[in-house]
């Protein structure tokens, strides 16, 4: 767990630990004080949820990552030392469809307590499992205000190897969006 703001109880209680596992891996657009490598336990990275805003429109929906439910399951990602005006920006970027979670994140070397946002199966943009082949056609053809629904897929891919991840579903897209 790093820093040295760990020790001091006093600043730790206007910041919050945030665990991102998608776009805010490779898209920080906001101020933190530390970062690392994280995981949380009982979750896995899926491409289900669907996004009308930055990676897509209502009418022709992208698809984006969120976390489901999935026992044994570990997803790595990374975790962001914020303080807590920070979630008046990131409740605005996240507005479709994600609703913070709080969790516990595991670091190399410690753990604390923090917060996801994650898109539950009840929220309207929600799209579920697919054929991987439907899902890199969809994935082909979206775009939104914040780009490509393909760049979201790539460098997702490449943020993960960067953390020394792998992701057998974000992987295989990533090999299909780019095939052919
Ligand atoms: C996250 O990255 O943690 C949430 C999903 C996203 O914004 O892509």
């Amino acid at each position: 767990m790093p820093g040295a703001l760990q020790a001091n109880p006093s600043i730790m209680k206007d910041l919050v630990w945030l665990f991102g596992y998608g776009s805010l891996i490779w898209r920080p657009d906001f101020p933190f004080f530390e970062t690392c490598r994280a995981y949380v336990d009982g979750w896995q990275r899926r491409f289900w949820q669907g996004s009308h805003d930055h990676r897509g429109v209502p009418a022709d929906p992208g698809r984006v990552v969120t976390l489901i439910e999935a026992h044994g399951e570990r997803c790595f990602g990374r975790a962001y030392l914020i303080g807590r005006g920070v979630f008046e920006h990131l409740d605005r970027r996240e507005i479709n469809g994600y609703e913070r979670r709080r969790i516990q994140i595991h670091f190399d070397d410690g753990q604390a307590a923090g917060v996801m946002y994650v898109a539950t199966r009840d929220n309207p943009a929600y799209l579920g499992s697919a054929p991987l082949e439907e899902m890199v056609a969809q994935i082909r053809g979206a775009a939104g205000k914040s780009g490509t629904n393909i760049e979201y897929v790539l460098k997702l891919a490449s943020a993960l190897r960067e953390l020394g991840e792998s992701d057998d579903h974000v992987f295989k897209l990533e090999e299909q969006v780019l095939a052919g």
